[in-house]
């Protein structure tokens, strides 16, 4: 049984709240939602659904952990943009900030393409521990170091169907890695 730490219905009343801010801030403006694979794809899709603009969307993939809990520094580019962003307004769906690195890293390489501007909405911040100060304009929970599945966020490619955030049981890890 997961330890859950925000249930299902936490996050849906919070993700109605950041969705109804996004509405309002980009009235009459040209939005595109990029979604940071594969972590994101569940929060951009219970996000958007909350925004109440003709807004459209792409997708990155990148990789920094690989399959353990810690974050190696490694960022890498998996999947680019499909589409020219200059002049467009970007705003960047992530489902966690832990060290900061994907997102610096992204922010570096996106600005120089030249996008109109450049905006992150964040369902999860780890508090105290990022490594890069970073100007998140959209936060859903600010949460501790511990490690967390569900709602897009995985263990070893496990969990991220679960429909509320929890932190992973010493029962979970073993499932995933057959060992007790
Ligand atoms: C997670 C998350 C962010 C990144 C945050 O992705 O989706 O992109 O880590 O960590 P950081 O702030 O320490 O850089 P991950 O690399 O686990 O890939 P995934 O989304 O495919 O699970």
């Amino acid at each position: 049984m997961s330890d859950v730490l925000i249930s299902a219905e936490e996050i849906e009343a919070k993700l109605e709240e950041m969705g109804r801010a996004i509405t309002e801030d980009y009235q009459g403006r040209d939005l595109l939602m990029v979604g940071v694979l594969k972590g994101a794809f569940i929060v951009m899709a219970d996000l958007a659904r909350h925004v109440d603009l003709p807004v459209e969307f792409d997708f990155m993939a990148v990789s920094s952990y690989g399959a353990a809990t810690q974050t190696s520094g490694v960022v890498r580019i998996l999947k680019d943009l499909d589409q020219e962003i200059a002049g467009r307004d970007l705003l960047i769906v992530e489902d966690i900030i832990d060290s900061g690195l994907t997102l610096n890293y992204l922010l570096k390489s996106l600005r120089v393409r030249r996008p109109a501007s450049i905006e992150v909405a964040a369902l999860l911040v780890k508090g105290g521990i990022q490594r890069i100060p970073l100007d998140v304009r959209y936060v859903g929970f600010e949460i501790g170091p511990e490690f967390v599945i569900g709602y897009g966020l995985d263990y070893a490619g496990k969990y991220r169907n679960l429909p509320y955030v929890a932190v992973m049981t010493d029962e979970e890890a073993e499932e995933v890695l057959g060992q007790p």
